[in-house]
This record gives C-alpha cells, sequence and structure tokens, in this order.
C-alpha cells in the first residue's frame, strides 16, 4: 500500500498529507474525472470524490471509489457509517476542494447558493480553499449567464481554470475543453500552499472504506510503545521529554486497519489513542520495560516508538520537595528496553512449540538532532531489524507534528530516505517493510 517512490521531493508531491476533496459534476469530461484522481493521489492527495446525479451517468462511482478508497458521496443527505452528516465531516476537513470538470449548471447553482446537489453544499459549508474547472460547450461557456456566474465564483475567491481550446464532444472546435489535468493538480497545490494541514487525524475525515485495506496483518499481534516517560524527581515533579505519542498512535491505527491485535504501551502522551488497541499505562521507562517484556513473547512485532528516558533521578523523594532548600538531581542511566528485548528475542529458545514460531520483528526509533549519522550504528547496537531515524529539529518532522520525513536504516543496507509524509502514511510504509523483512525469513526457519 502507501505508494510513490522512495526519496521523492516534496516538489513531486506538493499535496503530500492533503485531504482533497474531487466534485465530479454532468459534463462528458467526467469520465477524465479517474486520471485526475490518480494524479492528485500521485502528488501525495488522500482523495475524496463528491458527485452529482448527472456525473454519475458519465463514470460509474465505483470506478472512483476503487482509486480513492473511499465511498464517493453522492448526496447532500447521505450519512458516514457512524451517522455523521457526510457532507459536513468532508468540508470541514478538507484542505481543497476541486470541482472537475464543472458544468454550466453547477456553477449556476454555487453563484446562487443552491445547495441541492453535494457538490454546493459541500462547498458551501466549507472555508477551504475552491478551484473549479469549467467544461462545457464554447458557446455556452461563452453566454453572458455563465459569464456572470464565473464572475461571482471568482468574487467568493474561488480560482477558475479556464478551460482549453480543442475538439469539443459536440463536433465543434473551440474553447470549452476540460483545462488539462497536470494544470487542475498545480492550481490545487497552489490553493494549500502556505496552509497548514486542516485535519491530519484520519478519524476526523471521512473514513476509509475498511473493506479496501489490505488485511495483511490478520493474525498479527503488534506490540507499540508510545509517548515519552516520566521519570519522578517527586509527587508532583518529573523528568520527561516533548513526545506526544502521534507516531505511535498512528502505527497502531493503521496496524487495527489491516487487521492486527494491538497492544499500546502509552507512556506520557497528549495524542487521541485508537480505541480498538489494548493500552497498557507505562508512565516509567520502568514500568515501560516490564510492559514490554512481559508482552514480548507473544507478539509478531515490536515497534518501539516512544521517547523512553535515556536518566532518571536516581532516588525520587517520596514528600513534595522544599523549593527552598535548592535541588541538586544525581541522575542515572536507565534500561535500554529496545535492546534487552532484542537479546531476549534473538536467543536460543527450548520447547517444541517455540521453535515453530519467528521471533517478532523489532524496529526502533532514534530521534536525532542534525545528522542522522548516527543512526546506522545505533541500528546495529540495538540488535533492530528496522530503524526509523529522523531529524526532530527539522521543520514538520518529529514531535508533536502530524507529518514525519524519516529515514529508514536496515543493518548491511544503505540508509533509504522518505520524503514528508502523514504519520499514518510513515506508519503504513513501516509496517509494509515489516511485513517483508518477516516474509523474507521464509515460512519455516525461524530468523
Ligand atoms: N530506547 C529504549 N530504551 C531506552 C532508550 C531508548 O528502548 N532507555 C529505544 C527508543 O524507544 C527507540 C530507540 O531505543 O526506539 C532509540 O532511542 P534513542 O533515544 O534514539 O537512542 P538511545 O539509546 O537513547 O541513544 P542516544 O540517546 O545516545 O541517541
Amino acid at each position: 500500500m502507501a505508494g510513490g517512490s522512495e526519496g521523492q521531493t516534496p516538489l513531486d508531491r506538493p499535496l503530500a498529507g492533503r485531504f482533497v476533496l474531487l466534485g465530479v459534476t454532468g459534463s462528458i469530461a467526467a469520465y477524465k474525472a479517474a486520471e485526475l484522481v490518480r494524479l492528485l493521489i500521485a502528488a501525495g492527495a488522500d482523495v475524496q470524490v463528491l458527485m452529482t446525479h448527472s456525473a454519475t451517468q458519465f463514470i460509474g462511482p465505483l470506478t472512483l471509489e476503487t482509486l480513492t478508497r473511499r465511498r464517493a458521496m453522492l448526496g447532500a443527505l447521505e450519512l458516514l457509517p457512524d451517522r455523521r452528516i457526510g457532507h459536513i465531516v468532508a468540508a470541514d476537513s478538507a484542505d481543497a476542494i476541486l470541482v472537475a470538470p464543472a458544468t454550466a449548471r453547477w456553477m449556476s447553482a454555487m453563484a446562487d447558493g443552491l445547495a441541492d446537489d453535494v457538490v454546493t453544499a459541500t462547498a458551501l459549508a466549507s472555508t477551504a480553499p475552491v478551484v473549479v474547472a469549467p467544461a462545457m460547450d464554447g458557446d455556452m461557456y461563452a453566454h453572458p449567464a455563465t459569464r456572470a456566474n464565473v464572475a461571482t465564483l471568482r468574487s467568493f475567491g474561488y480560482t477558475i481554470v479556464e478551460p482549453g481550446t480543442g475538439p469539443l464532444a459536440s463536433g465543434q472546435v473551440g474553447p470549452g475543453r476540460l483545462a488539462d489535468l497536470p494544470l487542475l493538480v498545480d492550481a490545487v497545490a497552489a490553493a494549500v500552499a502556505g496552509r497548514p494541514i486542516r485535519q491530519p487525524d484520519p478519524r476526523l475525515r471521512p473514513p476509509v472504506d475498511p473493506a479496501s485495506l489490505p488485511q495483511d496483518l490478520a493474525g498479527w499481534h503488534v506490540l507499540v510503545t508510545a509517548g515519552g516517560t516520566a521519570e519522578p524527581i517527586d509527587p508532583v515533579r518529573f523528568i520527561g521529554n516533548r513526545s506526544t505519542g502521534k507516531m505511535g498512535a498512528a502505527i497502531a491505527e493503521a496496524a487495527l486497519s489491516r487487521g492486527a491485535s494491538v497492544t499500546l504501551i502509552k507512556g506520557t502522551t497528549s495524542a487521541s489513542l485508537p480505541a480498538a488497541a489494548a493500552i497498557v499505562e507505562a508512565p516509567t521507562t520502568a514500568e515501560m520495560r516490564r510492559a514490554v517484556l512481559d508482552h514480548l513473547p507473544d507478539a509478531d512485532v515490536l515497534i518501539m516508538a516512544a521517547a523512553v528516558a535515556d536518566f532518571r533521578p536516581r532516588q525520587s523523594s517520596v514528600t513534595k520537595l522544599d523549593r527552598a532548600s535548592g535541588l541538586t538531581l544525581e541522575l542515572e542511566a536507565t534500561e535500554d528496553i529496545l535492546a534487552e528485548a532484542s537479546a531476549l528475542a534473538r536467543a536460543p529458545r527450548g520447547g517444541a512449540n517455540e521453535s515453530a514460531r519467528h521471533r517478532p520483528v523489532l524496529v526502533g526509533f532514534a530521534a536525532e538532532t542534525g545528522s542522522l549519522e548516527r543512526a546506522s550504528a545505533k541500528a546495529v547496537r540495538k540488535g533492530v531489524d528496522l530503524l526509523v531515524a529522523n531529524d526532530v529539529s527539522e521543520p514538520g518532522s518529529g514531535f508533536g507534528t502530524d507529518t514525519n520525513r524519516v529515514t529508514i536504516v536496515v543493518p548491511g543496507e544503505p540508509p533509504e530516505a522518505w520524503p514528508q509524509l502523514t504519520k499514518l502514511e510513515v506508519a503504513h510504509r513501516i509496517l509494509d517493510r515489516v511485513v517483508a523483512i518477516r516474509g523474507g525469513w521464509g515460512a519455516s526457519s525461524a530468523s
């Protein structure tokens, strides 16, 4: 899953992490919507299609649903499976709305605010930028009524991508063809440039159709740690870090959606965590170590996304320390949970049943600042199959952000830099790699 080739630059994926609504209305050019969806996805977008009734006469929703992995919205009265109002959820989570092709009738309805189809209703309900690509007969486009409607849409702040000139469905040659599709992607990219991603949390967007996701982790037990740890100084104060748990939560979410059962060992987090995961509270390194080692024997993969403290106070006071007394803290190193888990997982095991079972795939994270050179040595030192390294000092990467730019380090292989992606997309790609590693071990030989 999670397509796209590695090493792409943000210029190749100007819509990375963006949620784009594609409104398709009833022009013959609607047949081009499938290719347009493909281009938007290649540019990094997560796409939801909205169709007017007449658009469905030109292209089947199933085609667009297969490409987007989402049910197309066909009416303003439709509810999502969880009973939320579909077009309102779409309107509130969209980074941009692209209406392509836009008919004369649709522009007229939009100019009047006449919300009698799902595309108009959504645009009315949204503050996202709107890009409109008209396509119709040339005389229709030149008619004063259409010109007035185009002017009105411009006055709303909408971007109009003018139709091109060429052969039309009527047999005539002239203006009215839907603009070239790459121009539409460029117009959407320009409309969102410089704006923050509106709703990176996938749960606040209309849902992906679960049936469209591969259930390649069915039967797997995924053990993932998330957040930071808090090492107590006294009952009130602790040494902590800036981890929010978003990356670990995204991994749990992605694994659940691919059929895994997930145990999420939770340190200090502020991210919302998937309800379907079994949550184990482990606020300190010692508690996290205990929880990881307890669950490791049943795990098919351990993903240590938590930012574990490296040091803790040698002693923590049972009563609140008095400020007036001053404070000098003596710190001791914490246990390296991942290195210990790796040593345990790789140790030869006895027992007839045990030998048939693979050891868990081991995935570590490495938060670095500046160069990622230390990451390769760390991957070997920790005994992991895969290390996900990121520069937490880079904008759009690291603590509290919704996106991440990571480099994948597999011992013995050259590092692989991935483009900036949403944390959910990073999560899916990590899981893709985990599945490949496990597949590479073969059916019988435990690694
Ligand atoms: N980790 C761990 N136990 C620790 C510290 C880190 O299990 N006591 C795990 C983290 O969850 C992460 C990986 O090890 O998956 C790398 O963490 P990082 O902090 O980058 O490495 P350190 O071992 O702390 O090395 P350093 O601080 O020197 O960079």
